[in-house]
């Protein structure tokens, strides 16, 4: 067994918003039948993996995250039979199909929280995290158990006041906490994992999930308060008043990655291996442990094989606990050079890297980076050593939208309005044409389309060789072109530490073949120095294909890709 041929390995992952891809009904909305529609597209983009966010039928307080019932799909979205028609043409097109799993908390609409709050005695109540309110003077519902705040602003606690105690809930009150440390919540969170793993056309199923906020699973079972922040300021979200110490990253979560990987694991087939990738925002030292424990590879006969017949050792946790990095570096070369040498070193034996530069919850590549930056952006992402995740639309350029105050949807924003945590600019509708609604519904968008998409969309874009599209469809197959790319090392990585030299560079190889990334973050032309080669693609589209040799000089923001002889 090598660990250099699985197919996450070599894949792309591309994340589908589903409210947001593509409407097939007319209700403003996407759907999966949507998507289908769509999966033409993806193919001949060159992407290898779908991630598509909930569809699960839920109140929708936070669009999905909220799920009610973990084995179905919400008629807003389609249904199970369209789930069946999506997952069996994505195979069929050679796309592989990953669920994003929400395993921290439901919806307060889920039945087992109905039972749970039904009464105090309930079996169910265990299920979720209930605490009685703390001892001291006041009414009960203002003495809270502790000081946990919710990601989405205010106390993470919710007095029940039928039942006379608090339940806990990281994101909203209509997303309780599940209780981890309870036995049977694990089975039947597991029981429905194995569900969409055997779900679609001849028990295929899903080849792998996205699991929500991984690091958050386990909270402190003392229930201690969490530490006050020092570097906290009054006009930012209340959430970063205390530590997360005792809310998040708690030991115990990696015993329960461990149990989700060995149920995937014991699911793979002749596909190859089933896929988990975790959220996770933490420090690299602290994310790097999500890749797990080395454990010992057994014969069928039980001899361990462990160092004898594999050069890596196999990891117990997710294969790719997303590392969302470059989205908080600087966009400087050295700190980019400097994040991708720590990242590289804290790999554990046997684990791969990955990176991503957007998703739902972030303000978009391009805004963040402006238009130009973010087409180097797009050749860092795809020829960095490991797998990379694209935001849909990315691959036009999209920008975050304009959210007039009345179209808010984000409850994050409306629980916090005015310090920037609103997510609905970088959930706009999908641009695929010029028409009145950017091809994406007969109907009225459920956010605004942005309102210079006719600059980006699929249609305008298609046709131009200079554009965002045909940049990333060119990176793609370079990928699958140059194993260098797709598998090889990476080092050299410059500059080091606190240089000022805008040029980041870094190489990556393969058996005899060498690739030179050269990439000017900076404002002026860089004449950076470059072995003998020949420059296969550059994010100035008019640079014409020549060889180099000793030096290439860059033009503000151009990032080139060099084929060494
Ligand atoms: C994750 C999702 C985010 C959601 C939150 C609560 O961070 O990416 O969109 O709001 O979990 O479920």
């Amino acid at each position: 067994m090598d660990t250099q041929d699985k197919w996450w390995q070599k894949a792309v992952v591309y994340q589908i918003y589903p409210r947001s891809f593509q409407d097939s009904n007319g209700d403003g909305v996407g759907d999966l039948a949507g998507i289908v529609s769509r999966l033409g597209y993806l193919a001949g983009l060159g992407v290898d993996a779908l991630w598509v966010s909930p569809f699960y039928p839920s109140p929708m307080a936070d669009f999905g995250y909220d799920v009610a019932d973990y084995c179905n799909v919400d008629p807003l979205f389609g249904s199970l039979a369209d789930f069946d028609a999506l997952i069996a043409r994505a195979h069929a097109l050679g796309l592989k199909f990953i669920l994003d799993f929400v395993p921290n908390h439901t919806s307060d609409q889920h039945p087992w929280f109905i039972e749970s709050r039904s009464s105090r005695d309930n079996p169910k109540r265990d299920w979720y995290l209930w605490r009685d309110p703390a001892s001291g003077d006041g009414p009960a519902e203002t003495r809270l158990p502790n000081n946990w705040m919710s990601h989405f602003g205010g106390p993470a606690w919710t007095f029940d006041s039928d039942t006379g105690q608090f339940y806990m809930h990281s994101f909203l009150a209509q997303q309780p906490d599940l209780n981890w440390r309870n036995r049977e919540v694990r089975a039947a969170i597991f029981s429905a994992m194995r569900f969409w793993l055997e779900r679609g056309p001849g028990g295929r199923g899903v080849d792998g999930f996205r699991m929500d906020v991984l690091w958050l699973l386990i909270k402190d079972e003392l229930f201690r308060d969490n530490p006050p922040n020092p570097g906290w300021q009054e006009d930012s979200s209340s959430f970063g008043r205390s530590l997360p110490l005792y809310t998040a990253n708690r030991p115990e979560t990696h015993q329960i990655v461990a149990e989700m990987r060995s149920l995937l694991d014991s699911y793979s087939d002749s596909a190859g291996e089933r896929l988990m990738i975790g959220e996770i925002y933490l420090p690299i030292d602290e994310l790097v442990q999500y890749y797990g424990s080395s454990v010992p590879v057994l014969r069928s006969d039980g001899r361990d094989l462990t160092n004898v017949a594999i050069t890596s050792p196999r990891l117990n946790g997710a294969q790719l606990p997303f590392n969302f990095h470059l989205i908080q570096a600087p966009w400087k070369a050295s700190a980019i050079g400097q994040l991708i040498r720590d990242y590289e070193a804290a790999m554990p034996p046997g684990a791969w890297p990955n990176w991503v530069l957007g998703n739902h919850d972030q303000t978009r590549l391009a805004t963040r980076v402006g238009p130009e930056l973010a087409r180097t952006a797009a050749m860092l992402l795809l020829t960095l050593r490991g797998t990379p995740t694209l935001y849909y639309g990315d691959e036009l350029g999209m920008t975050d939208g304009i959210i007039p105050q009345d179209e808010i949807q984000d409850p994050a924003e409306k629980n916090q309005p005015g310090i920037g945590m609103g997510r609905d600019p970088e959930r706009t509708p999908m641009q695929w044409d010029n028409s009145a609604s950017a091809g994406f519904t007969t109907g009225s968008p459920w956010l605004p389309i942005a309102h210079d998409f006719r600059l980006h969309t699929v249609e305008t874009e298609d046709r131009d060789h200079a554009s965002m599209l045909s940049l990333y469809r060119g990176l793609l197959a370079l990928r699958r072109e140059h194993t260098a790319l797709l598998l090889g090392e990476i080092y050299d990585v410059t500059p080091a530490g606190d240089s000022e030299f805008p040029v980041l560079a870094y190489r990556r190889s393969d058996g005899a073949e060498r690739i030179q990334l050269l990439l000017n973050l900076g404002e002026e032309p860089q004449t950076a120095s470059c072995l003998a080669g020949r420059i296969l693609l550059s994010t100035n589209a008019s640079r014409a294909p020549v060889r180099v040799s000793g030096g290439v000089t860059l033009d503000p923001r151009e990032g080139v890709i060099v084929l060494l002889d």
